[in-house]
């Protein structure tokens, strides 16, 4: 026994900024973010935190699927952008929607959506619980260096979230870590210990472009290839891929490579660019409720990001 997904939900922040205006304080354009990464606008907080993004994210998948709060026996969140190291989003997410369950997150970036699936599935496996959400949330515009048109130009800020019920949705994953610091970096800050020699570094995101762009199109060829091979499936059996959201470059190289179509591939970065763990849950809720997903669909959700992780996963809708 593992899980279906029954409702989902999604919220980003009501502010809207564009190429153009990011053109304006960083040297860049409108052209060069559209060809080379895909992402023609943002959603960037203004009065809100991560936080509040997960709240609402979370009330609208509840709302989707009927799903009371004090029917909830495990709330998971993750965040790289989270208001504080503690509490949790999740205990927050707990609290604010009026929750009883207890709540934990993790930190696996942008492969995190997956990764929390995973976890989720030991605890209904073990029959420990019977309906579950799981929640994304980032406020990337917090920790993305506006001056660096590396990356402030990539990111967005958003939530989405999942609510799980015992049944037969999660298929199966590959779950993988090439631990290092070199490629992506959040560093936190240091403190102001008067003992501490090592010297504090920007808190800013840190990518090698190009280093991640090869990391996440390889994950993606063999994540997907393992699935399909370890399940005897073949692409004509799946109805959708749903990729992390991070470049729609990376998604059509991987897509030629696997030559799969592209058309099988679900993209939205440019509405919102890369939310982090945010972007599947919130493809997945755009998905769910323009009603592109039948249930018995068999549907690939890939993430790659920080740590380095990767992580993918069928599931049957
Ligand atoms: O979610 C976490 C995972 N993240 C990712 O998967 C991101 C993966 N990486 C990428 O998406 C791409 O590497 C970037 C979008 C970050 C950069 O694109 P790129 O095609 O790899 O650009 P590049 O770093 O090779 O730079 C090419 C040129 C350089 O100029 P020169 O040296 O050729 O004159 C850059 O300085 O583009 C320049 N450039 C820009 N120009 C205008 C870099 N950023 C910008 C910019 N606007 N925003």
């Amino acid at each position: 026994m593992s899980f279906s997904i029954i409702g989902t939900g999604m919220y980003v922040p009501p502010k809207i900024v564009t190429n153009d205006e990011l053109s304006k304080f960083v040297d860049t354009s409108d052209e060069w973010i559209r060809q080379r990464v895909g992402v023609e606008r943002r959603h960037i907080c203004t009065d809100e935190t991560a936080t509040d993004l997960a709240c609402k994210a979370a009330i609208n998948a509840l709302e989707n699927c009927g799903c009371a709060p004090g029917e909830l026996d495990l709330i998971i969140a993750a965040t790289v952008s989270g208001d504080m190291a503690s509490p949790s989003v999740s205990c927050m997410v707990q609290r604010r929607i009026g929750a009883e369950c207890f709540a934990f997150d993790i930190n696996a970036a942008c492969a995190a959506f997956v990764f929390m699936l995973d976890t989720a599935a030991g605890f209904f496996k073990r029959g420990r619980v019977k309906k579950a959400l799981i929640v994304g949330a980032e406020q990337m515009s917090k920790i993305v260096n506006w001056e660096d048109r590396g990356t402030c130009v990539i990111f967005g800020d958003g939530a989405g979230a999942a609510v799980l019920e015992a049944g037969d949705g999660y298929v199966d994953s590959v779950l993988t870590t090439k631990g290092g610091d070199e490629v992506i970096r959040i560093p936190h800050f240091i403190g102001k210990s008067p003992f501490s020699t090592i010297r504090p570094q920007e808190p800013y995101i840190f990518m090698e472009g190009q280093e991640t762009f090869k990391y996440a199109v390889n994950a993606m060829c063999s994540d997907i290839r393992k699935l399909l091979e370890d399940n005897n499936l073949t692409a004509d059996d799946i109805a959708l891929i749903v990729p992390h959201q991070a470049n729609k470059r990376i998604i059509d190289l991987a897509a030629a490579r696997l030559k799969i179509p592209t058309e099988k591939f679900y993209v939205n970065i440019q509405e919102y660019g890369n939310t982090s763990s945010a972007s599947i849950p919130i493809a997945l809720d755009e998905l769910n409720r323009s009603g592109r997903l039948k249930r018995g669909d068999l549907i690939v959700l890939t993430a790659f990001g920080g740590g380095l992780s990767n992580a993918s996963c069928i599931i049957k809708w």
